[in-house]
């Protein structure tokens, strides 16, 4: 019975051949247990010896099941996770994620410094009235940017925002005061195309109003972005200059970022790098139009260009390429 036994056994390909041979030796009405069971009719000085050898048997043909029933299932595994493993080094034809844009990247990085700073961001429309985009903003009937040669005007009374401050006109008029917002979007003047300008571009702009606002805190608000933005050693000055709605105006000059103060070409050797910003104390009138009291509060606003941003942070040195959408450009960013 061993003998046959253990060759069976041995020969075993399938797993469920291991069941039956243990049912045909071990079970209940198997081969060997009949042996142990047919003891009784055996003389008193066999059964022990007998018994031993077909214990051992028994033993040796369980140890030996146990070992193909683990041999074959281990086997069973493999081949399963080899047909079911995924090659990841595989090559797809997926499309590719795409990413920020670097001007997308710039004014989101400016849009959360505002936020860390407690302003919220607001959007307005491209397509503005006049109303909006020139006169609530103070702005004189004969200034020289309503003029043909530098607004587009799609009428008479509407035209393509030549500056994101008609965005501060909507939020005032529509909330009120007190008031801390920053937008930014596109906006749009009659230039001509060269590498430092275009027809198209974009701006970020910042209303703060509430109560007793000063310059000092215009100062303080810019200078502590301005900082954070470009580093701790920034400097700034604030030069007077002229802005329909805001009185007193200035511009802002910061440290030169190629050279960060040390003088260099890109600055002319003064340090300096011109007009990052326009800012200054809302004109009362300008409150005034959108229905604030001007007598209660006060409040202080700040333009800038970022496209100009985008090209120092990134080295670009050609706006066209912001807007041109040349793979081989985006691809760096
Ligand atoms: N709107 C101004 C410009 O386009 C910038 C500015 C905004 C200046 C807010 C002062 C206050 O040049």
């Amino acid at each position: 019975i061993k003998e046959i036994a253990l060759d069976r056994i041995e020969k075993i390909s399938e797993l469920e051949e291991v069941e039956q041979l243990r049912v045909k030796y071990l079970g209940k009405k198997g081969d060997l247990t009949s042996v142990l069971r047919d003891m009784g009719k055996l003389a008193a000085e066999e059964r022990p010896i007998i018994g031993q050898v077909a214990n051992e048997i028994r033993d040796e043909l369980e140890d030996a099941i146990a070992s193909v029933k683990g041999k074959l299932t281990e086997e069973l595994k493999r081949n399963r996770i080899n047909k079911e493993k995924i090659d990841i080094t595989m090559t797809t034809n997926k499309k590719k994620l795409g990413h920020k844009h670097p001007l997308l990247a710039t004014i989101e990085e400016l849009e959360d410094l505002f936020i860390s700073m407690g302003f919220s961001v607001v959007v307005g429309p491209e397509i503005e009235t006049v109303e909006n985009n020139f006169d609530a903003l103070n702005s004189p009937e004969n200034h020289p940017s309503r003029d043909l040669s530098d607004t587009f005007y799609i009428t008479d009374d509407i035209v393509l925002r030549t500056h994101t401050s008609p965005v501060q006109i909507r939020a005032m008029k529509e909330m009120g005061a007190p008031l801390r917002i920053v937008s930014a979007g596109r906006t749009f003047r009659f230039d001509d195309v060269d590498d430092t300008h275009s027809p198209m571009f974009h701006q970020l702009e910042g209303l703060v109003i509430d109560e007793n606002i000063n310059m000092a805190n215009l100062i303080h608000t810019l200078d502590i972005f301005i900082k954070e933005l470009f580093g701790d050693d920034m400097k700034t000055r604030y030069r007077p200059h002229h802005f329909p709605f805001t009185e007193p105006s200035a511009e802002v000059d910061v440290t030169c970022l190629k050279c960060r103060g040390k003088g260099c070409t890109a600055c002319n050797f003064t340090g300096w790098s011109m007009e990052l910003l326009g800012c200054g104390m809302v004109h009362p009138k300008v409150l005034e139009n959108c229905g604030i009291d001007s007598e209660k509060y006060s409040g202080f606003a700040f333009g800038m260009g970022i496209d100009r941003i985008t090209m120092v942070k990134y080295g670009i040195n050609d706006i066209r390429l912001l807007f041109e959408n040349d793979n081989r450009f985006l691809e760096q960013f």
